[in-house]
């Protein structure tokens, strides 16, 4: 195979319908692997099964080396994971012990030369419930952002978000009351002092949503218990798979965001409105196609759906052909504007 193909689910399992793709040419991918030992998805070769925590890992390892290969050099994987108990030392800890299912699985991949750039708690606002007496609820989950090089697309500026804080002189206060002891890796905050105009509370795009998401669980009911919120996958999406490649140089475009203020009488109070402009263009003169995004546990197709309302391309695989058949149908809706894609806002 030499093109990619684009906009198509490949059925079957992960790695080895991997190993079919040609090199460097995904854009980014976005996830969601079964968890350890907490599904049956109805296949007996799918993963998640294993005997033991490690195997689990260790059965995830050929995917990841597969999607180092195809992935783009300035490319990038959003990994979702969750985590389960243990009910018997067998499994990988002390029965009750939490397996740390997601640490091993992401120390493993550093290990194997991929780039752990954030870790995002997914904070649920609608978390399970739980009649637990001895330990607290379970309310989040992970997202491990990974990069194969240190210079990968990020568009930033696409999913800015707007800010809370006053500025002016309370945050030129709080610069000034940060201690001055740093160790070695601290982090430097002296870019937020050049992206600060005088009185604004900082970048004048908004600022960087940071890495705690507080988003719903999905309410997707049609016949698969472990879908994507749309939203979980929109900013991912948009920061990391470009609406437009320029096929002569392969650079990924980025858009000219402007903001405008405006005045509601009614509530006596401005708002900030982003409005995206043209494209930031490379100077090839050639044509365009839009990035790809591809999903090697596609489930019921949330990222294709989400990739095709945001004029994106994508590519699933998934094992089960009933889940399959359902993503065909979901991805064909949201194309022609289903509403439950719609109310997902940029
Ligand atoms: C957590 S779910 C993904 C759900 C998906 N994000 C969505 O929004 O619908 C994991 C999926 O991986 C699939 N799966 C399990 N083993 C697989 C394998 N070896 N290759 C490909 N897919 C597999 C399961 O059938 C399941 O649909």
């Amino acid at each position: 195979m030499t093109e990619l193909p684009r906009n198509i689910i490949l059925t079957g399992d992960a790695a080895t319908r991997l190993r079919e793709l040609p090199a460097a040419t995904v854009d980014c991918v976005i996830t969601s692997p079964p968890y350890y030992a907490l599904r049956n998805y109805g296949h007996d070769d799918q993963l998640g099964l294993e005997a033991t925590v490690d195997e689990w890992v260790a059965g995830l390892m050929p995917v990841f080396r597969e999607l180092a290969r195809v992935v783009k050099p300035t490319g990038s994987v959003w990994l979702n994971l969750g985590d389960s108990f243990s009910r018997h030392a067998r499994y990988g800890a002390a029965p009750k012990g939490l397996l740390l299912a997601p640490e091993r699985l992401v120390l493993a991949l550093s290990g194997a030369g991929w780039l752990v750039r954030n870790k995002v708690v997914w904070a649920k606002t609608n978390p399970m419930p739980s009649s637990i007496q001895d330990r607290l609820t379970l309310t989040y989950e992970v997202v491990y952002f990974l990069a194969r090089s240190p210079r990968y697309f990020f568009d930033l500026d696409a999913i800015r978000e707007p800010h809370r804080s006053g500025g002016g002189k309370a945050a030129a206060k709080a610069d000034h009351a940060r201690p001055t002891y740093r160790g070695p890796l601290a982090a430097s905050n002296e870019g937020l002092a050049r992206e600060r105009p005088p009185g604004q509370p900082g970048h004048p795009l908004g600022k960087n949503p940071g890495d705690v998401w507080q988003l719903p669980a999905s309410n997707y009911r049609g016949g698969h218990f472990a879908t994507f919120p749309p939203r979980l996958t929109q900013r991912p999406l948009l920061a990391t798979c470009p609406e437009a490649v320029c096929t002569a140089c392969g650079q990924g475009w980025k858009r000219q965001y402007t903001v405008r203020r405006l005045w509601s009488a009614k509530d006596q109070e401005a708002t900030t409105v982003r409005e995206a402009g043209e494209f930031i263009r490379c100077n090839c003169d050639a044509p365009t196609v839009p990035g790809v995004v591809l999903d090697p546990f596609f489930g019921t197709g949330t990222v294709g759906a989400v990739a095709c309302e945001n004029r994106r391309d994508y590519l699933g695989i998934e094992l089960n052909p009933h889940y399959v058949q359902l993503a065909e149908e979901r991805i064909k809706k949201a194309c022609g504007s289903s509403d439950e894609l719609q109310a997902c806002p940029a």
